[in-house]
């Protein structure tokens, strides 16, 4: 895994807006898979108006969805659907018939889960993956533990992760579970970006970059995965120690040497 530390959100924001527009560029039938979540917020908005600057054509773009609230309406505020709508579709025109996302309504999980799966699997798997990571260091809604040898599935949510998920809704929600693709998937995207930005991603950063890899830390298993990036503003790098850091981890652009 290579190490981006920016100085400041703005910069991290921008590189990886950057980086998708180039994957996008390279390969104008792209198959995206974006997180939702404050994460990439500015990385959409700076992308949306770089595509319409650079004149970068997304229609020929497949978008997954990674995750979603489980119980929530479709389309209501703080879902993901919505927020991907919003940011990504909508701005950079990808036709609904090349959008999957979860629906956290269906009657029937399972199905709803292998048809992501065959969904992904009839586009040729994911070429660039942008993931953000929780508090407790999941991934998607691969929360601490979680099995690494899962496609789609549903999973229960920790205490921290339900109270956290308030902050996108209006008012407050029962959100005890969410659906989510499973590391399989994570670790079969083509590319892997992980983005974390700001001092309260400090703490959680330092263990999925230093310590041993572990699916108790699932953002230390982006590791394993011969073409990832962690890209991470200055605040939430401060606690990362570079000198012994692990030696699956490289520097790679570090604002402060450069
Ligand atoms: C959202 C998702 C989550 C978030 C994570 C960080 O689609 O998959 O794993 O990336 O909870 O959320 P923020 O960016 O709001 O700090």
């Amino acid at each position: 895994m290579q190490l981006n530390i920016y100085k400041d959100y703005e910069a991290l924001s921008n590189d990886a807006a950057e980086i998708i527009l180039a994957a996008v560029k390279a390969n104008p039938t792209a198959v995206l898979c974006l997180a939702t979540g404050d994460t990439p917020r500015f990385t959409y908005k700076l992308l949306a108006e770089k595509a319409i600057e650079e004149k970068v054509d997304f229609s020929g773009c497949s978008l997954i969805g990674l995750d979603e609230w489980v119980g929530i309406s479709s389309g209501s505020e703080g879902d993901c659907r919505l927020f991907l709508e919003r940011l990504v579709i909508a701005p950079l025109n990808i036709p609904a018939s090349q959008v999957h996302l979860f629906n956290g309504l269906a009657t029937d999980m399972d199905a709803e889960c292998s048809n992501m799966d065959q969904a992904i699997a009839a586009k040729g798997g994911i070429d660039l993956m942008l993931v953000g990571v929780g508090l407790n260091g999941h991934i998607g809604f691969n929360e601490p533990g979680i099995l690494t040898d899962l496609y789609a599935h549903v999973i229960n949510l920790q205490e921290i992760t339900q109270s956290i998920g308030q902050k996108y809704f209006n008012e407050a929600v029962a959100i005890k579970q969410g659906i989510t693709l499973g590391f399989k998937h994570v670790l079969q995207s083509k590319k892997l970006i992980m983005m974390a930005n700001g001092e309260k991603k400090a703490a959680i950063m330092q263990k999925a970059v230093e310590e041993e890899i572990s699916s108790l830390v699932p953002a230390s298993i982006i590791r394993t995965h011969a073409q990832s990036w962690a890209m991470l503003d200055e605040a939430a790098a401060a606690l990362i120690n570079l000198q012994i850091l692990p030696d699956d981890v490289v520097v790679g652009h570090n604002f402060s040497n450069s």
